[in-house]
């Protein structure tokens, strides 16, 4: 398979994303790309399949897919790779979602991407990510009366929350789950990152409150 095919995907992606302001935007789907590659080389992984799964691996997300929008399948037969690449490449992304309750991926490029993925919704970028999303669902930063929910289904994932439950509900446990002891690694100050954030966000709430 040709490497340009990557290049071909990047600029594909660029304007694919173009009008996402739910922090699943071109920048993301190119972190996720670089740290796949940054986790696959430390892990001893060396797979082209893996890396267009990285960069197209939103493409197909309910969540941000256009009516009739283009899907990873059409624009990958427009290629010049065979039907064994292309299913190689759905399988893996098919593989890299959470929605809910996290599902392990059976093969060790979906866990690389999964990985990748995971660390941009985490530290000083999943914060950024965070609201982004938030603000663009309507969805509030903060609300007292809302309680954080135990537990979480694929169906519950999307309803009434806030930004500040959802990494109580998601993205501090992301951490435990990486896949990878790489991933495992660059995800320990991002994780403490997001704690200091949380602990300053709560002080300046009390701040603002009036005892009674
Ligand atoms: P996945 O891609 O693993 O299925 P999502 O696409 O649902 O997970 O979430 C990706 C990112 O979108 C999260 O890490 C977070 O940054 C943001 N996000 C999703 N749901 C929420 C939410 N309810 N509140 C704030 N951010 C959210
Ligand atoms: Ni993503």
């Amino acid at each position: 398979m040709e490497r340009n095919i990557i290049e071909d995907t990047i600029s594909f992606i660029k304007n694919f994303y173009s009008k996402d302001f739910s922090g699943h935007d071109f920048w993301h789907a190119v972190r996720v790309y670089n740290l796949t590659r940054k986790i696959a080389r430390a892990e001893g992984i060396d797979n082209i399949n893996m890396e267009i799964a990285a960069l197209l691996h939103d493409v197909d997300d309910i969540k941000i897919k256009k009516a009739g929008g283009i899907t990873v399948r059409n624009y990958l037969l427009n290629k010049k790779i065979t039907n064994d690449d292309i299913c190689e490449i759905e399988e893996i992304i098919s593989q890299v979602s959470y929605r809910g309750n996290h599902r392990i991926p059976t093969v060790m490029c979906a866990k690389i991407v999964q990985d990748a993925d995971r660390l941009d919704a985490i530290g000083a970028i999943g914060i950024a990510r965070a609201f982004a999303y938030g603000g663009c669902k309507g969805q509030p930063i903060y609300d007292p009366d809302i309680p954080v929910r135990e537990y979480i289904t694929e169906k519950t994932y999307y309803e009434n929350t806030t930004s500040i439950n959802h990494f109580y509900e998601k993205l501090l446990k992301l951490s435990e789950c990486m896949n990878t002891q790489t991933a495992k690694q660059m995800a320990r100050s991002r994780h403490t990152h997001m704690i200091e954030f949380l602990k300053q966000f709560d002080y300046e709430c009390q701040e603002a409150e009036i005892k009674k």
